[in-house]
C-alpha cells in the first residue's frame, strides 16, 4: 500500500527510482511521483496514474540530480490527483509516505497557526511542515526525533533536504521499510522487491527506528537517536519470478503455477523417504497446545476458514478462526495453551501485523504462514512456516491462497498426528495423497472446459451467488471476492444450507450461482440446495468431481468436472476453475487484471 524508494548515488537517479517504481506498482497506482535534488533546488514531477503516464512526463524534462525519492500512492487521505500525489514538497524539504497519520487535522491546524501554507489534502504534508519547524532551532537528528514523536499513526518514510542534498532519511512505524545496498550508492525501498534490481544485501528497519543513507555509508538510529548496529541480509532469490514472461497477466502466470508451487512447498515439508512431514524446529511440545487460533484478511482469511474444517476434522483441538481487523480490537481472553497463527501473503498485512504484536505483547505463541520470509510478520513471530510461491504480482491473491492453505493442512496432519488423533496408517496415507496433489493441480488447470464461454454469462450478470458446505463454503467465499475484486460483480458467497434463511430471496431469472459440490460427505445436501436455486430460476455452474453421478440432476446450466481426490484435499481442486472464471470475467470485461481498481497489494494501512 503505496511504494517508497529512495536513492543516493555518485550519478543520475531518476531512470533508476522510475524502474523501481514500475516494481513497485502492485503496491498502489492512483498517483506517482518523483523528487530529486539538483543544483541546489528540489526538483518535483507528479502525475495522477500510473508510472508509465510519469515517465512520459519525464521524458520531456531532463531531471537531473544525485539524491532522489519516489513514490506510487494508494489514496487514502485526499483524492488520487496530482496535487496530492507524493512526495509533498516546500522549498528546502521533500516527503514521501506509506500509511496514516491519524493525528493530521489537529498537527495541521497547530501548523497553519504558525503560518504553515498547505498544498494538499494529504495527512502527509504534515510531516514536511513539522519538520521545517524544528529545523528552526534543532539539528537533523533532533527534528527527526521530534518530528516522529508528534506524528500518531503508521508511516514509512524517505525524506531529502535541498541544504543536504548528499542524503536520504528513512523512518519507520507500523509501515515496512528496508535499505539496500549498493556499489558508491545506497537505497530505501518499501520492500525487498523494489531494491532487487540494484542489491540483494538489505537491512530492515524495526519500529520506531530511523536511518541516513549517504551513498557510501548507512547509519541507523533508535528511536531516541542511539545509534544502532544492524545485520546486512544477503537475499537469493532470481529477478526472473519477478517477470511476466510470454503471458498477458500475472494473474495467469501466477494459476499456471500452482502445480510448481505445490510440489515445492512439499519438497520443503515433505520427507518422501520417511514419509514424514518436517516442521524443522517447531518450538512447542504436544501438551503445550491445546487450542488454535488462525488470523487474516481476505483471501488469507478464506484459508483460515479452510483450516478449521481440517483442525476440526482431524484433531481434538477446538478451533477458532478470526479477521485480523477486529480481532485487534476485541477484548480477546488470551490463552497460553492456544496456537496463535497467522496468515499472510506479504506478511505486511497491517491489522495481521496488528494482531500478531497484541498477542506477542501477552506472551502467546505464535506461527506465521507467510510467502514473504524477510517481511514484519515472519520476523516477530516465534516461528516461521513460509509457503514457498515466489513473488505474487498479480493484486488478487491465486496461488498464495493454495500455498497457506497447502501449509496449514501440512500443520494440521503433522499436529494431529504428533497428539495421537490420527494414527500411523492414516498419517502415512494423508502424506502419499499430498504426493498426488501437484499432479491433480496441474490436471485441473489444464482440463478442457467451456469457462471463457461461460464467462460471457457472467459479464453480463448484475450479481451472482457462490455457494457450498463444509469446506467448499470458504472456497465460496473466496471464489466470490474474486469475482468481486477482478470483474466488480456483486458476487455473494453462501453456505449452501442458508439460502433458504433470507437470500434465496435473491435469486431471480437467469441469475448465474455456482455451485461447488465436490463428491464429499456434504454432496446430496448440496445437490439438494442447488435444485431450489434451479427451480427459482437460477442458471447453475455446478463444480463437482468427475464422479457426480450419484445424484442425476437435471436443468444444471453448465458442470465443470475436477479430478478425484481425497475429500480433505477437494479445496484445492475447486478453487482452480473459481480462479478462472474471475480471470476470463475480467478479461472479457476489459479489466486491468493486475491491478483492479481501488485496491492495492500488501495493505499497510488499517
Ligand atoms: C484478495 C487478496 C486480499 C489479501 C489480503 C491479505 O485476492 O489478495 O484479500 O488476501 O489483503 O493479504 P496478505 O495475505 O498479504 O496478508
Amino acid at each position: 500500500m503505496c511504494g517508497i524508494i529512495g536513492i543516493t548515488s555518485n550519478k543520475p537517479v531518476s531512470s533508476s527510482i522510475l524502474n523501481s517504481l514500475k516494481k513497485l506498482e502492485y503496491r498502489g497506482y492512483d498517483s506517482a511521483g518523483i523528487a530529486t535534488i539538483n543544483d541546489g533546488l528540489i526538483n518535483e514531477v507528479k502525475c495522477q496514474g500510473r508510472v508509465d503516464v510519469l515517465e512520459k512526463n519525464i521524458s520531456q524534462i531532463n531531471l537531473l540530480g544525485n539524491v532522489g525519492i519516489g513514490h506510487v500512492r494508494w489514496a487514502t487521505h485526499g483524492i488520487p490527483s496530482t496535487i496530492n500525489a507524493h512526495p509533498h514538497s516546500t522549498e528546502r524539504i521533500s516527503v514521501v509516505h506509506n500509511g496514516i497519520i491519524e493525528n493530521s487535522v489537529d498537527l495541521k491546524k497547530l501548523l497553519i497557526n504558525k503560518g504553515h501554507k498547505f498544498k494538499s489534502q494529504t495527512d502527509t504534508e504534515v510531516i514536511v511542515h513539522l519538520l521545517v519547524e524544528y529545523l528552526k532551532n534543532n539539528k537533523l537528528n533532533e527534528s527527526i526525533i521530534k518530528t516522529l514523536n508528534d506524528l500518531d499513526g503508521s508511516f514509512a518514510l524517505g525524506i531529502i533536504f535541498k541544504d543536504m542534498p548528499e542524503l536520504i532519511i528513512g523512518a519507520r512505524r507500523g509501515s515496512p521499510l528496508a535499505v539496500g545496498y549498493g556499489p558508491n550508492e545506497n537505497y530505501l525501498g518499501s520492500d525487498s522487491y523494489a531494491l532487487k534490481s540494484m542489491t540483494n544485501k538489505i537491512t530492515y528497519l524495526n519500529d520506531g527506528e530511523f536511518c541516513i543513507i549517504k551513498k557510501k555509508d548507512i547509519d541507523f538510529f533508535d528511536s531516541k537517536g542511539k545509534k544502532v548496529n544492524k545485520k546486512i541480509l544477503h537475499l537469493s532469490s532470481s529477478d526472473q519470478n519477478y517477470e511476466k514472461g510470454e503471458y498477458k497477466h500475472f494473474m495467469a502466470k501466477e494459476i499456471d503455477e500452482q502445480p510448481i508451487t505445490i510440489k515445492n512447498c512439499i519438497n520443503e515439508y515433505i520427507d518422501k523417504i520417511n514419509n514424514e512431514i518436517n516442521l524443522h524446529n517447531f518450538p512447542w511440545k504436544k501438551d503445550e497446545i491445546k487450542s488454535i487460533k488462525l488470523i487474516g484478511c481476505g483471501t488469507a482469511f478464506h484459508s483460515c476458514l479452510v483450516g478449521k474444517y481440517w483442525f476440526e476434522q482431524l484433531t481434538n483441538l477446538d478451533v477458532q478462526v478470526d479477521i485480523a481487523s477486529e480481532f485487534r480490537y476485541r477484548k480477546n481472553k488470551f490463552n497460553e495453551d492456544c496456537l496463535y497463527i497467522f496468515i499472510s501473503q506479504s506478511g505486511e498485512t497491517a491489522d495481521t501485523y496488528a494482531a500478531l504484536n497484541l498477542c506477542n505483547k501477552n506472551n502467546m505463541k505464535t506461527c506465521s504462514i507467510v510467502n514473504v520470509v524477510e517481511s514484519s510478520i515472519a520476523r516477530d513471530s516465534k516461528f516461521v512456516l513460509p509457503i514457498h510461491c515466489g513473488p505474487e504480482i498479480g493484486v488478487a491473491s491465486t496461488k498464495a491462497f493454495l500455498g497457506q492453505m497447502l501449509v496449514i493442512y501440512l500443520l494440521c496432519v503433522k499436529i494431529s498426528f504428533f497428539k495421537g488423533d490420527i494414527n500411523k496408517h492414516k498419517y502415512i496415507e494423508k502424506i502419499k495423497n499430498l504426493k498426488l496433489l501437484s499432479d491433480l493441480v496441474n490436471k485441473t488447470i489444464s482440463a478442457e472446459n467451456k469457462i471463457q464461454l461461460i464467462c460471457n454469462t457472467f459479464a453480463d450478470a448484475k450479481g451472482s451467488m457462490f455457494l457450498g458446505r463444509g469446506y467448499s463454503y470458504p472456497i465460496a467465499l473466496e471464489g466470490a471476492l474474486k469475482l468481486k475484486e477482478l470483474a466488480y460483480i456483486h458476487a455473494e458467497g453462501y453456505p449452501a444450507g442458508e439460502m433458504k434463511h433470507g437470500p434465496l430471496a435473491l435469486i431471480e431469472d437467469g441469475m448465474p450461482v455456482v455451485v461447488i459440490a465436490p463428491k464429499d460427505e456434504h454432496y446430496k445436501k448440496t445437490i439438494s440446495n442447488m435444485q431450489e436455486v434451479i427451480a427459482r430460476g437460477a442458471k447453475v455452474l455446478l463444480i463437482t468431481n468427475k464422479e457426480d453421478n450419484q445424484v442425476v440432476s437435471e436443468n444444471i446450466w453448465q458442470k465443470i468436472e475436477i479430478e478425484n481426490i481425497e475429500n480433505d484435499l477437494y479445496p484445492f481442486l475447486v478453487t482452480i476453475p473459481l480462479q478462472k472464471l474471475a480471470y476470463y470475467t475480467a478479461l472479457k470485461k476489459g479489466y486491468d487484471i493486475d491491478k483492479p481498481r481501488n485496491l492495492a497489494k500488501s495493505v499497510t494501512v488499517e
